[in-house]
């Protein structure tokens, strides 16, 4: 039976989109199946040369080898790529896959790692169009246009329906045009800039925004030019502000140095120094921003969590932490303490940051989903899993917790907070202890969550357990030191 899919003539290949990679996939199975070499296959996409169309379909096979899923995961970044051999080099590295499945263990392997590059490029292209898109209000609908590197539309779409759902928004870019209307996504035709709207009140509201999480200490221009292109400040109302904040930024951060000699007679007891930017706290601008986020998580509905638990339990400690640690949801002890990692799984937590040379004061502390989930039992509640929708929802705060906090290092205490953190799931086993990128290009480190040590009834296999968990957070301290310089 002939399926419907990705025409092959001889070995030439014809996607339906720049991103098709479900094309991409069923072509790739069916001639890695049939042993075709690489440099046999042109891989096109619709809309090239019409001696491409009316071709015979090639007689798909099951595949007979088994795929590393993180090379499925990487397919789908890479094919999103623009530069146009991305399909024929994912092809190639199938065709080493089906030899030697260990093959995108090799970082060494220039095949490996251009493909890496690729996907780390899309990746990127994805968080910069999360966060340089900005809509204009016309007639009740919110109009932005953007223009990505890359073929991510329909990939960062998802993005925009969870973070504006219950707004009706377009999103305009030179390849296609998405609508979501509250209930659909739709596609339309790509789009010039001019077909967006230019300056309405809400970019008084952007710019107001951005000049109150501007801290002057952390103004590093060469990286604000990395993150932020100057090509995307068109579209951004606030970039208007850039020049002038600044210029005015060098007698700012004078102020906050004389502040911070003043707080730091106030602040007594404090174990360590304070610097420029801890001394925000008291009443600066970082602070006031994730104030207003504290406030407004506290009267969260985003999901149905909040109908049982007590109250919003959100994270803690200094803004300018060097280390975000991200637990899974508060248990019941935090629950009604209002604060994160105070019961059992907090004190294990606790005594070993301890151990590791970690001063708790010095780190932020949070979790991947801030109300208790649990089931009555008699007077107890019993802790229940968190489930995909309501991690999903609480996506939301943890991810303008890391905007506002950009902490240089992000801990996943467990598999939720990984989950939540990367938006997929990430084996423990396989990832923990290594260096890892989230999708924003900041580092992250995932270790097992305490009460996983608390759990082990074998007191060996526990001692050996709470031994590997010191040996991670030993090597996270390492690693906050060695960026902090
Ligand atoms: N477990 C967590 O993941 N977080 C807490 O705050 C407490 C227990």
């Amino acid at each position: 039976m002939l399926r419907e899919g990705p025409m092959i003539d001889a070995h030439r290949v014809t996607l339906s989109a720049q991103d098709d990679f479900d094309g991409w996939r069923d072509a790739a199975r069916d001639l890695a199946e049939a042993g075709v070499p690489a440099s046999a296959v042109v891989w096109q996409v619709e809309g090239g040369e019409a001696d491409l169309f009316g071709s015979e379909s090639v007689q798909p096979a099951a595949p007979s080898f088994p795929v590393p899923r993180a090379f499925v995961d990487l397919a789908k970044s890479v094919v999103c790529h623009s530069d146009p051999e991305r399909f024929g080099l994912l092809y190639a590295l199938l065709l080493e896959l089906k030899a030697n499945r260990h093959a995108l263990d090799d970082e060494a392997d220039p095949l490996v790692r251009r493909l890496n590059d690729l996907g780390k490029a899309v990746r990127r292209d994805v968080h910069k169009m999360h966060a340089f898109v900005r809509f204009r209000e016309i007639d009740g609908r919110f109009v932005a246009f953007f223009e990505p590197e890359h073929h991510i539309v329909r990939r960062a779409a998802i993005f925009f329906v969870n973070r504006f759902t219950n707004m009706r928004w377009s999103i305009l870019t030179p390849e296609l045009s998405i609508h979501w209307d509250g209930q659909a996504l739709t596609e339309g035709p790509g789009a010039t800039r001019a077909d967006a709207p230019s300056g309405d009140p809400l970019e008084e509201t952007w710019r107001t925004y951005y000049a109150s999480i501007f801290n002057p200490a952390r103004l590093k221009v060469g990286a604000m030019l990395k993150e932020m292109p100057k090509k995307y400040w068109r579209n951004m109302p606030e970039t208007s502000l850039v020049e002038p904040l600044i210029a005015g930024a060098r007698n700012r951060e004078l102020e906050m140095i004389q502040r911070s000699a003043d707080a730091t007679i106030v602040k007594e007891g404090l174990k360590h120094a304070v610097d420029a930017e801890r001394v925000l706290e008291p009443g600066g601008n970082l602070r006031a921003s994730w104030e207003a986020l504290l406030k407004d998580a506290r009267n969260c509905t985003r999901c149905d969590l909040y109908k049982h638990a007590t109250q919003t339990v959100f994270g803690e400690g200094p803004l300018d932490a060097s280390i975000m640690f991200v637990g899974e949801q508060p248990g019941d002890q935090e629950d009604v303490a209002g604060r994160p990692f105070v019961g059992p799984a907090g004190q294990l937590f606790d005594a070993a940051l301890e151990k590791a040379g970690i001063d708790r004061t010095t780190v932020y502390v949070t979790n991947a989903v801030k109300h208790f989930k649990f089931v009555p039992r008699g007077k107890k509640r019993i802790h229940s899993k968190p489930g995909a929708g309501e991690i999903e929802a609480c996506r939301w705060w943890i991810e303008h917790e890391r905007e506002l906090l950009r902490p240089p290092v992000t801990v996943a205490l467990g598999a939720t907070a990984a989950n939540s953190l990367f938006g997929k799931v990430m084996a423990i086993g396989r990832n923990r202890g290594v260096q890892l990128e989230l999708p924003d290009g900041s580092e992250c480190w995932i270790t097992v969550h305490p009460s996983f040590l608390l759990r082990i009834p074998e007191e060996d296999r526990k001692l050996e357990e709470k031994k590997l968990f010191l040996r991670d957070l030993k090597r996270i301290k390492a690693r906050a030191e060695e960026l902090a310089g």
